[in-house]
């Protein structure tokens, strides 16, 4: 099973879409698939067309209840099945806050389940977390989704940092594959722009030991399609609700782009690292947190 989390603890970058879309294109393609609802916000939950408020099991009680993957996931359509959130995910945090192992909950759950599905999938909640630890500590992948607009890369750093720690001490497979540009309009200068600089940092990552040192801008784009803004609200994919318009071809594209990748798992390593320093922002000058850097 192939272990993805979509991450970025910014908000509106395009996650939701992302996990909904892919999950549905690699389900399509005759892949079972695993799409977890971490955020509380519950919007992929919705966005597949789930009810959050009708009581189901889901991620909640996965975290908090010790009850099983298989039984807490719903089936929502041919080879996709959700794990949801509800609005007592919003409590899970506080309620794990003095239990012993509270990072590697959803990673142990995953064990039961690991020959069931070829993909998972995770929309990890707009923060850093115990929701997101969890999602680091139970995959092998990650993907970070950027819109490129003004303070695209606010917070990478942090970002940066969350994972360096986690593979650290947590999850020593954990591995950043790609970054995917989300509503990217081309004729705008400051899309090119964002992505000349993550281009640049990734290059200056390549043979060092840290977990985005193999990771690239995954090749298709999403553009701007006001398609995906709307087919959440009637609980459908693009591909039920507009299978014809760029969002459609450019998420069916990038699922079967990440369906070629190599698997994040057979390239993993224990490596030892030192802190820190990538100086992503140096173009980008909104960010003065602690940093991290690799070495070669
Ligand atoms: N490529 C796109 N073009 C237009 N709107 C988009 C696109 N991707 C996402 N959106 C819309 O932008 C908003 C934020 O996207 P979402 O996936 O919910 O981000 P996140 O999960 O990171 O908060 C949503 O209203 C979504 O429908
Ligand atoms: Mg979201």
């Amino acid at each position: 099973m192939r272990r993805i989390a979509i991450l970025n603890q910014k908000g509106g970058v395009g996650k939701t879409t992302t996990v909904a879309n892919v999950a549905a294109a690699l389900a399509i393609a005759g892949n079972r698939v695993l799409a977890m609802d971490l955020d509380p916000q519950a919007h992929l939950t919705i966005h597949l067309g789930v009810d959050s408020e009708n009581g189901a099991d889901g991620a909640y009680e996965v975290l908090t209840k010790s009850a099983g993957i298989a039984e807490s996931a719903t089936q929502v359509r041919e080879n996709l099945w959700l794990l949801g959130a509800n609005i007592d995910l919003v409590g899970a945090e506080s309620e794990l806050v003095s239990v012993v192992g509270r990072e590697t909950i959803l990673r142990e759950a995953l064990e039961e389940v690991a020959d069931d599905y070829d993909y998972m999938l995770i929309d990890c909640p707009p923060s850093l977390g115990l929701l997101s630890l969890n999602s680091l500590a139970a995959v092998n992948e990650i993907f970070i989704p950027v819109q490129p607009h003004f303070l695209a890369l606010q917070g990478f750093s942090k970002l940066l940092q969350t994972i360096t720690l986690v593979s650290k001490r947590i999850n020593p497979q954990l591995k950043v594959s790609g970054i995917i540009l989300c509503m990217f309009d081309s004729r705008v200068t400051l899309s090119s722009e964002v992505k000349a600089d993550i281009e640049k940092f990734l290059e200056s990552a390549k043979g060092t030991d840290c977990p985005w040192s193999d990771a690239e801008i995954v090749p298709v784009h999403v553009r701007r399609n006001i398609k995906l803004a709307e087919a959440p609200s009637y609980g459908k994919t693009i591909f039920e609700y507009e299978p014809k318009c760029h969002g459609s071809t450019d998420y069916q594209q990038i699922a079967q782009h990440i369906a070629t990748m190599t698997n994040g798992q057979d390239t993993a390593e224990e490596t030892t690292q030192t802190e820190t320093n990538p100086d992503i922002e140096s173009s980008t000058p909104q960010d003065t947190e602690p940093e991290t850097t690799c070495s070669k």
